[in-house]
């Protein structure tokens, strides 16, 4: 009989740690709707004490979505624990995370405590938060470089003040599996009433053995995965949720483990994470990447057309890959474009759907075949990217090889139209230059880059922008036909991304 890990989502918490990858409260909500779909058992929304926005959030998915338990992090400050509480109290089942470091590399530097004022700490936030919430857990940060014998006596004393899941998070990603695996025992054999509660693993990226630190973890006898969707968080990324979930799924027999995810809506959930944060999925990233499931050498085609199990360990279809890839075209109507979303994985309410449509049949009318990529370009910039501010209304080039460029651009700032225009070396300057005339904005450009959304030249182009303003990154996105307004696009998303985070400073729950 198999036992049940149970999957922690972090992705809208430690996954919008990613530089760049900050999201609005309804670009979050959007997403917490789909995790639930995913099945995910637990997700934490964010850190409720860090900003209003964080708070408003955390407290709109508590109150909006069914099903998985939803967690909301705090330090071990008595404030932080009350606001958190305060968010997540309206979900069906909520949980409060309360944190503090242990290592003492954390305590002398960070935190400027002894050990003795990090326990003190454990009992009072503990016992707090339990005072509040039956479901409380408790993660000892950076526990991988914690003196293993002072971990366990935390670990002890969060149990006795009311944790009912114990966290061991690798923060830093310095662990080796072999090494997470015996301290995962470790805990387990010194402290023997941690069976009372969940043992939960929470790793990082750093070294690249952020699923492998999770594996060793659930086979020391972890029942809680610590994941983010398409790997992304704090920088090199948490633990990828669809690497665990198919480990798990594909060597199941041999773990003796299952999860409840339902794994067709893998990959919707990832394209979903992709095209709200903006951050891209490597071509060769395992599970969801393109080339995932792309046999290119002749062999292995070959062997895969004669029996799929040749080299395939595990099915695209069975992570949610759809392999109808039919286009639509100008003559498609509503019931076409409905039935091809929902073969997608999306489901829009009437309004959006009605304004995809809108935004379908002007593409169709400018290119002959749309394709799934396509659809999905539109969705995320006619529905998912929700502009806070700036929307761009009209845009007109003049460029050439003797003429000095130059843009008109109108912008809707807030439902109030207005127009400028400038010129630059070349038009996209032109473009920049307009619109930072026009809204008045301090961002620098830190990056700039063009793909297109499908193959042919009727192609749509995907723009990607990194800009900056003082400490704050954004990455901002926008596609079209014309690679111009698909560049204007991607400029004005970082804007509005940028005015969000200026407005709701990002979460840095590991600071003291
Ligand atoms: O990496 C970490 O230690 C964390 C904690 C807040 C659990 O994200
Ligand atoms: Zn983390």
């Amino acid at each position: 009989m198999s036992e049940y890990v149970k999957i922690f989502d972090t992705t809208l918490r430690d996954g919008e740690q990613s530089p760049g990858a900050s999201m609005n409260r309804e670009e979050k909500l959007r997403l917490a709707h789909k995790l639930a779909q995913l099945g995910v058992d637990i997700m934490e929304v964010g850190f409720p004490a860090a900003s209003p926005g964080d708070f408003e959030a955390v407290k709109l998915i508590a109150q909006q979505v069914q099903g998985p338990v939803i967690c909301g992090l705090a330090r071990t400050r008595s404030a932080d624990i009350h606001r958190a509480w305060e968010a997540v109290q309206y979900a069906q089942n909520p949980r409060i995370h309360v944190f503090v470091a242990s290592s003492d590399i954390h305590l002398q530097y960070k935190l400027r405590i002894s050990r003795e004022q990090m326990l003190e700490q454990v009992k009072s936030g503990v016992s707090l938060a339990r005072s509040l919430c039956a479901d409380v857990q408790f993660s000892a940060e950076d526990a991988s470089r914690t003196d293993p014998d002072f971990l366990c006596q935390v670990v002890e004393l969060a149990l006795k003040h009311g944790a009912t899941t114990i966290n061991i998070p690798d923060t830093v990603g310095y662990a080796m599996p072999q090494e997470f695996y015996k301290l995962i025992k470790y805990i387990r054999q010194q402290v023997p009433q941690v069976a009372q509660a969940t043992i939960s693993v929470h790793c990082h990226d750093d070294l690249g053995l952020a699923v492998a630190n999770s594996l060793a973890g659930v086979q020391a006898g972890a029942r809680q995965a610590e994941v983010c969707m398409n790997g992304i968080g704090e920088r090199a990324g948490n633990a990828s949720l669809e690497e665990i979930v198919m480990a798990i799924a594909t060597r199941g027999k041999e773990l003796g483990l299952v999860t409840g995810i339902n794994r067709a809506e893998i990959v919707p959930t990832s394209r979903l994470v992709t095209m709200i944060t903006g951050l891209p999925v490597q071509p060769n990233k395992a599970i969801v990447g393109a080339n995932a499931f792309a046999h290119e050498s002749g062999i292995h085609v070959d062997g895969v057309l004669k029996q799929p199990l040749t080299y395939e360990i595990m099915t695209p279809a069975e992570v949610g890959l759809t392999t109808n890839w039919l286009v639509l075209g100008k003559h498609s109507g509503r019931a076409g474009l409905k039935s091809r979303l929902m073969e997608m994985g999306y489901e829009f309410g009437e309004e959006d759907f009605e304004r995809l449509f809108t935004a379908f049949k002007v593409l169709a009318d400018k290119k002959k075949e749309v394709f799934n990529e396509d659809l999905e370009a539109l969705i995320a910039d006619e529905i998912l990217r929700i502009p806070s501010r700036w929307r761009l209304e009209y845009l007109n080039i003049v460029s050439g090889t003797v003429t000095v460029p130059t843009a008109t651009v109108k912008i809707s700032d807030n439902g109030q139209v207005m127009q400028d225009f400038g010129s630059g070396v070349g038009p996209v300057d032109a473009v920049y230059n307009t619109i930072v005339k026009i809204t008045g904005s301090q961002a620098r450009l830190l990056r700039f880059g063009i793909a297109s959304v499908t193959g042919g030249l009727d192609a749509q182009g995907e723009v990607t922008v990194r800009l900056g303003q003082d400490e704050l990154e954004v990455l901002g996105k926008g596609s079209d036909p014309d690679i111009l307004v698909a560049a204007a696009k991607a400029y004005l998303n970082g804007l509005n991304r940028l005015e969000y985070l200026k407005a709701n400073p990002r979460p840095v729950p590991n600071g003291d």
